[in-house]
């Protein structure tokens, strides 16, 4: 910027702009999940600190830089409202929502991740009206902010398919009543929602409707034997595009979006082909698919094999090179 410039926009009192993510080539959203609020759910509702704490925002800047732009905040429902109707925890919903701001003010995505797996309290949550409330009052706390996006529920798992289908659309029909109209719509599917079994378990989740039209299928994918994310190793080189080839197919066939809200493999060269291999399949068909993010970040997570935190983590240093090649 030159600097005569920079002191007429000073002297005209103009806002400095939020510094400018670069620009994207492949994907809309390409990105990270943020752990640290979500931890320690054996203590409900726990001590900061000590059972969990919140993302760092110098390392989120740090990831920004990198060429990351979204950031998948996961957190638990019951630390944010004991009851599931009723009132905030102000000093919860304080913290998440520092993280939110310091995220979206520099130009990013900031996903809000109830990560819950469909129950509160460690019950199934089974009232569709009750979910409907949570949202609604969640998503008046953020109408305002055009770069937040919602995420109905992390990894729905063993539950009925039609309270699945329920209560998602309680979620947006929620979210939309609070007045957060422009704002995308995650929403997730049963079993974990495995892009390898989405057109087994969730095809009926295609009915669902929004009045905005701004829904995106976030579908998670590992790469390991199981699928579970749980082992360092890959199966193959070419695992990544394999697992995501029928769920790849309905989102075409069906015309929806998707987007894989959670990959990772191990610090080894099959991963990152494996790796490469899902992302590649992802951006030949960025038609459906808008993008990915890895699982994960966070302040916490030490000598984790997928930590994505700067500058120490194990896949900041093993993996970053092969996912900035799908940043620019
Ligand atoms: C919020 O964060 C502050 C530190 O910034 C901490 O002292 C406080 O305990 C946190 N509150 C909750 C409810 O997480």
């Amino acid at each position: 910027m030159k600097v005569n410039t920079l002191l007429v926009a000073v002297a005209a009192g103009t806002a400095m702009a939020a510094p400018q993510l670069k620009k994207r080539s492949g994907f809309t959203f390409f990105g990270v999940s943020e752990s640290g609020a979500e931890f320690g759910e054996q203590n409900i509702p726990g001590v900061w600190g000590t059972d969990y704490t919140f993302p760092d925002t110098e390392a989120i800047s740090t990831l920004i830089s990198k060429g990351f732009n979204s950031f998948r905040i996961p957190f638990l429902m019951e630390r944010l409202t004991p009851e599931i109707t009723g009132s905030f925890d102000e000093g919860y919903l304080n913290n998440l929502t520092s993280v939110v701001n310091a995220v979206t003010n520099a130009g990013a995505w900031a996903i809000i991740d109830p990560h819950n797996y469909g129950r509160f309290n460690g019950e199934i949550i089974s009232t569709a009206s009750d979910f409907q409330t949570w949202w609604k009052n969640v998503a008046s706390e953020f109408a305002d902010n055009k770069n937040v996006i919602f995420d109905t529920n992390n990894e729905y798992h063993d539950m009925d398919q039609t309270l699945v289908l329920d209560l998602n659309q309680a979620a947006i029909n929620g979210i939309r009543a609070a007045g957060a109209t422009s704002q995308y719509i995650f929403v997730e599917g049963n079993s974990y929602t495995g892009a390898w079994t989405w057109t087994d378990n969730n095809d009926n989740l295609k009915s669902l409707t929004d009045p905005q039209d701004k829904i995106v299928y976030e579908m998670h994918q590992y790469l390991d034997t199981d699928g579970s994310g749980t082992n360092e190793a890959c199966v193959s080189e070419t695992i990544g595009a394999e697992r995501v080839k029928s769920a790849t197919q309905w989102l075409k066939d069906n015309g929806k979006l998707g987007v894989i809200g959670e990959f990772a493999g191990g610090d080894n060269d099959v991963c990152r082909a494996a790796v490469k291999s899902l992302l590649d399949a992802l951006k030949e068909n960025n038609d459906v698919w808008l993008g990915a993010l890895w699982w994960a970040a966070g302040p916490w997570w030490g000598d984790y094999m997928f930590s994505m935190e700067p500058t120490d983590g194990t896949a900041y240093k093993g993996m970053i090179s092969t996912l900035e090649t799908y940043m620019g």
